[in-house]
């Protein structure tokens, strides 16, 4: 869906995260700074989170109250404000070397279903962690894996891949801004490839929606 601007589409993508919360179930977050409006909506407009799991879709590799840590995003913006916390929260173990929290968390998603997932999208076309390109898009089996910054912050990601992410039963883009038209383009539009990771993330199991203000929107033709 197209918005006039990122305010409405902040809001869109906290409609559909509060009726997931309501509904209950398992959520995984996107990181970046796009979804903190959303966030603060939904958690206006949905509270309750105690029949929610929650997840990441990728993590920095940075200490839990590092302003470019995803989880602090998520606790600022939404955890934070909640009147019933969460019935789990499950954030990225950066407190081990990247490559054990990419093991850790991996370990911990197996048997999870992911009802939602929230995912960003980089001017390069990337999302969650998974860069143009990189080894990481080839990941068959692991839930989970260690991500090369493609990036700023230059740090190690954990990040979701993308049979983990085809496997959440909806998925939503959330992106906004001109500097997002040129990937929303080959993200929404052209042709899948590993140039533009957000275009092989397609949800197997139910729908794929992305939220885009007019002027991410701008080049979708
Ligand atoms: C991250 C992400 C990433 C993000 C995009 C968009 O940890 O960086 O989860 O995929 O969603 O880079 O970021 P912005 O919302 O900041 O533009």
């Amino acid at each position: 869906m197209v918005t006039p601007g990122p305010e409405e589409a902040a809001a869109a993508a906290a409609e559909v995260l509060a009726r997931a919360a309501k509904a209950g179930g398992t959520i995984a977050l996107a990181g970046g700074s796009t979804p903190r409006r959303a966030y603060e909506l939904t958690a206006r407009a949905a509270p309750d989170w105690s029949g929610v799991d929650v997840w990441l879709s990728d993590e920095r590799c940075v200490p839990p109250g590092d302003p470019r840590s995803n989880m602090r995003l998520v606790r600022e913006a939404l955890l934070d404000r909640l009147l019933a916390p969460p019935r789990s929260v499950h954030p990225v173990r950066t407190e081990l070397p990247p490559a054990d929290a990419a093991d850790a968390y991996d370990a911990e998603l197996r048997g999870a279903e992911l009802d939602l997932v929230l995912l960003g999208l980089g001017a390069d076309g990337h999302t969650a962690s998974l860069f143009p390109d990189t080894p990481s898009l080839r990941e068959q089996s692991r839930r989970a894996v260690l991500a090369e910054p493609g990036l700023e912050p230059r740090v190690p990601r954990v990040t979701l891949t993308l049979p983990a992410l085809a496997a959440a039963s909806h998925i939503v883009f959330l992106a906004v801004g001109a500097d997002k038209a040129a990937a929303a383009r080959r993200a929404f539009v052209e042709r899948a490839s590993e140039q533009t990771p957000a275009s092989l993330v397609r949800s197997a199991a139910g729908p794929t929606t992305a939220i885009l203000d007019e002027a991410a929107a701008s080049l979708l033709g």
